[in-house]
């Protein structure tokens, strides 16, 4: 089993301070739901997670199993088992999404690591075989509902909006990281693409794997059904129970939980 624990966070970009104390704990086997206003800091921790340099971390830990990963790149990051699905997703011409994750899978696994036993030099030698590679990726395109011509594609160039989001559970597929945080994976979804992308979330949440779902709407966890549900506010988690807290936010907004939990009422 393993933990992922954000104490006390406190991080700021261009000297605002954006996170204010976030206490959130995820392990396997776990999917929490965060929920909050615009604004209110969801990406911001997200990316703090996934090591984006552009914020300065003040107070408090990001930790896996224990040990802090703030002083991780990002990279490391993924391969201690953290991925991040991007609320905006960016285009990389010239890079296609079968040669993006070859790369990213044999970072991941290992390979890359490996002394090239000999064949030094020769381009793809560090990566996963491309055969192996090639099979694998088949396989799961099948599994997750990815049209395969999307292999060729240049990641995310041109990708429709619903595009991009079945792309990133593909990534995470391949990936296969210990704990997936999901930046708005359902919006902009049309309903078969939000069944796609969630029926791709239900399969990849075993036992081993933790999930955070940032989402504004109750109706990603009508098909994926969290065990936690935490409300951000104001830079910080201000609320965790069970799904009815997304039932309440839905019909009850944002409205209550400025009035008890807004900056007045916050002892700083
Ligand atoms: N690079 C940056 N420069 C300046 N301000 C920033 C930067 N990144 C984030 N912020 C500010 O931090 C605040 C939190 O932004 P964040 O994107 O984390 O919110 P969010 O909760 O994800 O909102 P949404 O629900 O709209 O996606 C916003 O006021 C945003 O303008
Ligand atoms: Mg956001």
């Amino acid at each position: 089993m393993s933990v992922l624990e954000i104490r006390n966070l406190h991080a700021s970009v261009e000297d605002r301070e954006i996170l204010k104390g976030v206490n959130l704990t995820l392990r396997s086997g776990e999917i929490h739901a965060l929920m909050g206003p615009n604004g209110s800091g969801k990406s911001t921790l997200a990316y703090l997670i996934a090591g984006h340099p552009h914020y300065v971390v003040s107070e408090g830990d990001i930790l896996v199993d224990g040990e802090s990963v703030l002083g991780m790149e990002p990279d490391e990051r993924t391969k201690a088992g953290i991925f991040l699905a991007f609320q905006y997703p960016v285009a990389v011409p010239g890079v296609s999404v079968a040669n993006f994750l070859r790369t990213a899978v044999s970072n991941v696994r290992g390979y890359t690591a490996r002394p090239a036993e000999g064949r030094g030099g020769v381009i793809g030698s560090n990566l996963m075989p491309m055969r192996e590679f090639r099979k694998e990726l088949n396989d799961k395109m099948k599994e997750f509902n990815v049209d395969p011509s999307f292999a060729r594609r240049y990641l995310n160039d041109g990708f429709s909006g619903g595009e991009k989001k079945r792309t990133e559970v593909l990534q995470m597929a391949m990936l296969e990281p210990k704990f997936a945080i999901m930046d708005e994976s359902d919006s902009g979804l049309d309903i078969d693409a939000l069944r796609v992308v969630s029926d791709g979330i239900n399969k990849l949440a075993t036992p081993e794997r933790g999930f955070l779902l940032i989402t504004h709407y109750q109706r990603l966890l009508n098909y994926v059904k969290p065990h936690y549900v935490s409300i951000f506010y104001g830079g910080r988690v201000v609320m965790t129970g069970g799904p009815e807290v997304a039932h309440m936010l839905e019909e009850k907004g944002y409205g209550w939980v400025e009035r008890e939990f807004g900056a007045e009422a916050v002892v700083a």
